[in-house]
């Protein structure tokens, strides 16, 4: 497995791959890597014949007031389970690499990226696009695997490159979850032992979301009033950013579920923000 840092060595060794007519998988991070990570590796893995991880902490998608400067890193463990799961380069820049300090192009998207997570963290899309296109440009993948505990993300990103025309496959893997349930994520780190133990409520209540649309429901305030309920009573959060039922497609907010509704959660757990989803039908 390489590691590499500098990005004109990844974007050279990135146009020598392409030349030899090698299929190039990519798994953009921000490294503190789990389980969720490494099954998009897999996917990777299965549709290319190079897999490359980047690891960034990328500044820009980060509001003032958020977890950027304490957001969890352990390069030793990324990896050692990028080495395990097959993982042919590591690609993990600095940030004056990847950002000039005179650098003033961004990537914006004006219409998915306005409701949900977009809502509340103001930049945060425009951060994302902007590292994922400059990423797209250095590594220049065939196929990229995104998360789908991240939907807006990956809905966005999707907009991006048809409409930038990025010569790109994107794929959405599934969530991957801890045995009880909690979507994982490099922020689950942060819960206390107590709030762990709440915030597994908020599954259970897409859960419940989901049985009461299996049961005939399908009016999404019915939905998102259940959930809301046992979010309250369960997680007692500190905040509660929005419990929404959207159409996957256009993230626009339906009051009946009828073509595949997007219904996703933003909470505070103490200063821990966690988001989760489920798609129904
Ligand atoms: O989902 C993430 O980890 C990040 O938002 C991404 C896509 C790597 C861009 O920094």
């Amino acid at each position: 497995m390489k590691i590499i840092s500098m990005v004109s060595a990844m974007q050279s060794l990135a146009i020598q791959t392409r030349q030899k007519c090698r299929c190039i998988g990519f798994v953009p991070t921000m490294g503190f890597l789990h389980e969720g990570h490494m099954s998009l590796v897999r996917i990777a893995r299965n549709k290319s014949d190079i897999v490359v991880l980047s690891s960034f902490v990328n500044p820009v998608q980060f509001g003032p007031n958020e977890d950027f400067d304490k957001y969890p890193r352990d390069e030793t463990k990324d990896d050692m389970l990028c080495e395990r799961e097959g993982v042919d380069i590591v690609f993990r820049p600095s940030a004056d690499d990847i950002y000039t300090n005179d650098h003033s192009v961004y990537v914006e998207e004006e219409k998915l990226s306005t409701g949900l997570c977009g809502k509340f963290r103001p930049g945060h899309f425009q951060g994302v696009l902007t590292i994922v296109a400059k990423l797209f440009n250095i590594v220049q993948p065939h196929v990229a695997v995104f998360g789908g505990k991240d939907a807006q993300q990956a809905r966005v990103i999707e907009q991006m490159v048809r409409d930038l025309n990025f010569p790109v496959e994107i794929i959405i893997g599934p969530i991957i979850r801890e045995p009880d349930g909690l979507a994982m994520s490099s922020r689950n780190t942060y819960l206390s032992q107590d709030e762990r133990k709440r915030a597994v409520n908020i599954y259970v209540s897409l859960c419940h979301a989901r049985r009461l649309y299996e049961q005939g429901v399908r009016n999404t305030s019915v939905l998102r009033g259940k959930i809301r309920e046992i979010i309250e009573t369960d997680v007692q959060p500190s905040e509660i950013e929005y419990i929404e039922a959207v159409d996957y497609t256009t993230l626009q907010p339906v009051t009946i579920v009828q073509n595949i509704t997007l219904v996703a959660v933003a909470v505070k757990v103490g200063r821990t923000r966690l988001i989760d989803n489920i798609l129904i039908p």
